[in-house]
């Protein structure tokens, strides 16, 4: 499903580069869930945007379902991602004059779907994580792990091959994360891959796979058993 090779990337600043990434190859299978950790500036973002398709690399390859990314145009690269790819962001990134289903149904409004369709598609991926009831709410009345939830919800309503989070609970509380950790968990058992950053080794315990960075290399790519969360009880 992904598969980059010898993917280096440089940042010119100033006088000064810095190789944020630095021959990596990596493959992932569909229906992984993977955890990318590492020390802070080790090159997880940098990672997490080029898989993204949200930023170009300097040299290296990267296959993505089959379809070598490299050569693409912007507008080429924009279609492929919102296609295949589902993004959640540490700061949720929601429209916030936009309520929360209207948030969820943006994506669609790109891909052409009927009015209908859109909504019902987003009513579904918001019952998923558990906002079924919430439809209406603007985006500033709710709280930082609903936000959270509404921004999974926009990530999977397109039915992504694979979603990406890159600190998706860098600013929720324990009991909050435990949540977002368990919708994922829900997700990946249904068949969703999932790659996520983050530096807690609390969270990638939930995950199948831990890819370990520094410096911009892989350090270590360590398979395990993931801790199972229980279900979500119905709210
Ligand atoms: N836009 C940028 N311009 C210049 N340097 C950058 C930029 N983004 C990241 N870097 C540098 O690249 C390295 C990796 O950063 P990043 O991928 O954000 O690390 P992480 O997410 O693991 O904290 C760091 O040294 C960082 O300072
Ligand atoms: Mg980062």
């Amino acid at each position: 499903m992904i598969e980059i090779t010898d993917i280096e990337k440089i940042y010119k600043m100033g006088g000064e580069t810095v190789k944020a990434l630095n021959k990596v190859s990596l493959s992932i299978q569909e229906g992984e869930y993977t955890s990318i950790m590492g020390p802070s500036g080790s090159g997880k973002s940098t990672l997490m945007n080029i898989l993204g398709l949200l930023d170009r690399f300097d040299s290296g390859r990267y296959m993505l379902n089959g379809t070598d990314v490299s050569g693409l145009s912007d507008s080429e690269l924009a279609k492929i991602r919102n296609k295949e790819i589902g993004f959640v962001f540490q700061s949720f990134n929601l429209m916030a004059r936009m309520n929360v289903l209207e948030n969820v149904m943006l994506p669609l409004v790109y891909g052409k779907v009927p009015y209908k369709e859109r909504r019902e598609r987003a009513i579904e991926a918001l019952e998923k994580v558990g906002l079924g009831d919430r439809l209406e709410h603007l985006t500033n009345e709710i709280s930082g792990g609903q936000k959270q939830r509404v921004a999974i919800a926009r990530a999977i309503v397109n039915r992504p091959s694979v979603l990406m989070a890159d600190e998706p609970t860098g600013n929720l509380d324990s009991k909050t994360t435990l949540d977002i950790m368990r919708i994922f968990q829900e997700l990946n058992s249904e068949g969703t891959t999932i790659v996520m950053v983050t530096h807690e080794p609390e969270m990638a315990k939930y995950s199948k796979r831990i890819v370990h960075f520094r410096d911009g290399v892989i350090i270590k790519d360590e398979e395990l058993t993931p801790e199972l969360l229980p279900e979500r009880e119905v709210e």
